[in-house]
């Protein structure tokens, strides 16, 4: 099948950019993300995230650069991106009238799988959702759903997948439950792309982190990287590593306060975990 007789990185951006009329959101973005990893591109409410895996996703176009997605043009070959990958977006697709089991299944026929029933049991398993199997989603949590909802896009296996914002709007046991579940998709070789305003999800889920900050990619490394670049502050304590928070509001400023949007404390700080040490 041409979805997997591809070599190169799965995921490739350079110098993406990308303006809204007057607003120029995206202004060079380049990032490789390597096959089989979770690769998470943090950024405050309004950073771009959303527009950069649109880009890759194919809805939207470029207004220049390049990106390829598992080996194919965004741009030149998008029917073949499509089919290499599924996105899941911040509002759950999940029809709520239906159960579970049916949800997974008209998926699978819109995909014209051979056997959907099949298809669906394996995934409700995996997703620790047999027992909610026969219900109306009406009835699931919010992590249930978004489980539901991560188990439906991974229909057809395709090699690639983008969750933008997988756990805004869940409470902190969804959210555990959704990062089980991605931490379970990197290891059977799927490529995970997360968008997230999370620090701590960064932080917890991601090999690779990247920054997007004012339509750039300041920062781009595994935890430990960044760490090292950001040795901890001189009136912090000896032994303390400076957290993720700290790195990122050390790059992007006070300004990010003003920046995040709707100002309903969304931001990253305030999704941040209170850890806040010194004096
Ligand atoms: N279709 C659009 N038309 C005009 N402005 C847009 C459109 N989509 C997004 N924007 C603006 O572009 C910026 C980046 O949006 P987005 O990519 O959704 O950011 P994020 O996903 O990081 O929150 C925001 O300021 C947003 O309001
Ligand atoms: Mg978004």
């Amino acid at each position: 099948m041409s979805t997997h007789a591809v070599t190169g990185p799965p995921i490739s951006a350079k110098g993406l950019e990308k303006s809204y009329k007057d607003l120029h959101v995206l202004r060079g973005v380049d990032f490789e993300v390597e096959r089989g990893s979770v690769f998470a591109l943090l950024g405050s409410n309004g950073a771009g995230k959303t527009t950069v895996v649109k880009i890759l996703a194919t809805l939207l176009k470029a207004d220049a650069g390049t990106a390829r997605v598992n080996g194919f043009d965004v741009a030149a070959q998008a029917g073949d991106v499509r089919e290499s990958i599924s996105l899941t977006g911040q509002f759950a697709a999940v029809d709520e009238i239906l159960t579970g089991r049916e949800n997974l299944v008209l998926v699978g026929r819109l995909r014209h799988l051979p056997s959907p029933g099949a298809v669906a049991d394996d995934l409700l398993a995996r997703f620790s959702l047999t027992g909610a199997a026969g219900r109306r989603v009406a009835t699931y949590s919010g992590g249930m759903r978004r489980r539901l909802d991560i188990a439906m896009s991974l229909i057809g296996d395709p090699p690639v997948i983008f969750l933008d914002e997988p756990t805004t709007g869940l409470d902190p046991q969804a959210r555990i439950e959704v990062w089980e579940t991605v931490r379970g998709l990197a290891s059977n070789g799927t490529t995970v792309l997360l968008t997230t305003q999370y620090l701590e999800e960064a932080e917890q889920l991601a090999e690779r982190i990247a920054i997007l900050h004012r339509g750039r990619i300041l920062v781009n490394g595994t935890l430990a990287e960044l760490k090292k670049q950001f040795p901890p502050a001189r009136v912090e304590y000896v032994e303390k590593q400076p957290a993720l928070e700290e790195i990122f509001l050390s790059l992007t400023g006070d300004d990010d306060k003003h920046a995040a949007g709707t100002g309903t404390g969304t931001g990253p700080s305030a999704a941040a975990p209170a850890r806040k040490e010194h004096g």
